[in-house]
């Protein structure tokens, strides 16, 4: 049985009662390949070297990067030469907490379960970090790393990004191969219905979504008053209040108590009626009336019109689709975990996505292509550009549109949007490019090993300052496409829920200290 769907029990003891079993095993003499083959096929990250049933070695996929590393023959090798041999061992009446220790203690992350001297199954780390009983987790932590980077916490079929290559997809599409070939309706209808849409379905789609952009009358009402009250917020923030108020006025009920089918009509109501809220606020909070939307725009050029009241010129529409569609989905990113942690709370729909704006609000994720354009005005010329970067970066500062979380190598939707920024020209674009370089030189040497290069807000400002969005509306357009990828993730989530609920290292004085009297 595969270690990761092996039922268990979290009120485990001993070693026994989680053990995986029958364990996938092999002999001395069988070759790397085979053994490496079976590991895939039986989806495990060991595999025991047996002799007449005694576990004798054990070979990891550590093994195998090492064994690769090293240019080993795994055609022809035998397991017997490169496994770790004799491999520490529990038995099957230990206690889970002191295997928890054993594997932790010595950096393991399987170890073999014998009963008189034969193998009888199989213990993991992920077997062990699933049971809530092995607090204090002191020894846990060294395995967390901080920030969670690099920790798998979901399966997921909507997306993913592969930092090292550069390369990120909706589905099975590449993300920018979408953004350059299809509209943001499509990779929409892909993103919640799991494939592109036929001509038809397409059509079909737009006929459904056309009313849902609506505002309801009873918020629309109100909006003159939130704009009003919220006096010189960021317009994110008033997005996150409205939106509550509109999930509220429509009674999103927890997602747990909805229907699938209903829980997607919320999904694209929400999805559909973020951009006329921002834009409805957008306009008030500037002292004019709110641009009802346009039934025969497409959502990115509507979202254009609503802005100014006039029909944008087509390849502005265009270049403003393609931000926001390399901007739907980015793997478990900061507020698509927020969403899904909500979700998996049961709460409604409302409440996770409101979540999701809070998460994206922070310079770390969302608020950062405003200040990656403030910081080109700010150096203003080319030759600033270097003495000003090099100062930033000594006294700590953050380039702002540089480094990401996942990406050790160029954003590839950062290359696709300064190709877009080319493409729509305008006085920015050739700074951009030769601050974009000098930026990547002084990280490279003030912060050597790091690998910091251009993320997707660096040239977002450009293109959207271009095409007439206004800076405070940088982040809040971003949250427009991101609600797409919250939805389809809040879809997926409760479409197979389990509430995520991890641990934490204590770390502060010993408990129970005394509890002193008021002084
Ligand atoms: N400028 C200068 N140094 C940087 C930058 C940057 N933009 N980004 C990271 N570093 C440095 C850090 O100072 C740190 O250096 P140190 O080892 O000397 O302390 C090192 O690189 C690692 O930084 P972390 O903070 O550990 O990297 P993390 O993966 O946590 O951060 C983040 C990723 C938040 C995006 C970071 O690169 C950053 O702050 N960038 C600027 C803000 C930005 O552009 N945000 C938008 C991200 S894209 C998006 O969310 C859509």
């Amino acid at each position: 049985m595969p270690e990761s769907d092996s039922p268990v029990d979290t009120t485990a003891t001993t070693v026994a009662e989680i053990m995986s079993t029958p364990v996938v095993t092999t002999g001395p003499d069988a070759t790397i390949a085979t053994a490496a083959e079976q590991m895939r096929h039986r989806k495990v990250g060991s595999v025991v070297i047996v002799d007449d049933g005694r576990p004798i070695g054990i070979l990891t996929e550590r093994d195998l990067v090492r064994i690769a590393a090293a240019g080993a023959d795994a055609s022809s090798d035998p397991v017997g030469e490169w496994m770790t041999p004799d491999p520490d061992w529990v038995a099957r009446g230990a206690s889970v907490s002191d295997a928890f220790m054993s594997l932790a203690e010595h950096g393991y992350r399987h170890i073999p379960v014998v009963d008189d001297k034969q193998l009888v199954g199989i213990v993991s780390m992920r077997d062990l970090m699933r049971i809530a009983q092995i607090q204090p987790a002191e020894n846990l932590a060294h395995e967390i790393p901080k920030g969670l980077e690099g920790v798998v916490v979901a399966e997921t079929v909507i997306g993913d990004v592969r930092g090292l290559e550069g390369f990120s997809h909706y589905r099975q599409y590449s993300a920018v191969d979408l953004a350059e070939r299809r509209t943001l309706e499509d990779v929409w209808y892909l993103m919640f219905d799991r494939e592109l849409p036929t001509l038809a379905e397409r059509d079909a789609f737009i006929d459904e979504i056309r009313p849902l952009r609506e505002i309801p009358g009873d918020v629309a009402d109100a909006l003159p008053t939130l704009a009003r009250l919220g006096g010189d917020a960021p317009p994110l923030d008033m997005l996150r209040t409205t939106y509550s108020l509109f999930a509220t006025s429509l009674a999103f009920a927890p997602s747990l108590d909805v229907p699938a089918a209903e829980l997607r009509q919320q999904a694209l109501r929400t999805c559909a009626v973020i951009p006329t809220l921002l834009m409805a606020l957008y306009r008030l909070r500037n002292g004019r009336e709110p641009v009802a939307p346009h039934p025969d725009l497409s959502y990115a050029a509507n979202y254009l019109y609503m802005l100014t009241g006039e029909t944008p010129p087509p390849e502005h529409a265009r270049a403003v689709e393609q931000y926001l569609i390399s901007t739907i989905d980015h793997g478990f990113n900061s507020s698509t975990f927020t969403a899904r942690v909500i979700t998996s709370t049961g709460a409604d729909l409302g409440s996770a996505i409101v979540g999701a704006i809070g998460a994206l609000s922070g310079p770390l994720h969302g608020g950062a292509p405003g200040r990656a354009l403030d910081m080109l005005d700010s150096i203003g010329t080319l030759d600033n550009a270097e003495p000003w970067l090099r100062d930033a970066v000594a006294r700590g500062d953050r380039l702002m549109g540089f480094g990401h979380r996942v990406y050790k190598t160029d954003d590839p939707r950062s290359t696709m949007l300064r190709g877009v920024a080319e493409r729509l020209g305008g006085d920015k674009v050739e700074l951009a490019k030769a601050i974009e370089a000098k930026a990547i030189e002084v990280l490279t040497e003030l912060k050597p090993g790091r690998k910091l290069y251009t993320n997707v807000e660096f040239y977002a400002g450009i293109v959207m300052d271009t095409c007439g969005v206004p800076r405070e509306m940088f982040t809040p357009t971003f949250a427009s496409s991101r609600a797409i990828g919250w939805c389809a993730h809040v879809l997926e989530q409760a479409a197979d829920n389990r509430l995520i609920r991890p641990s934490a290292q204590y770390v502060g004085p010993p408990p129970p200290q005394p509890v002193p009297d008021p002084a």
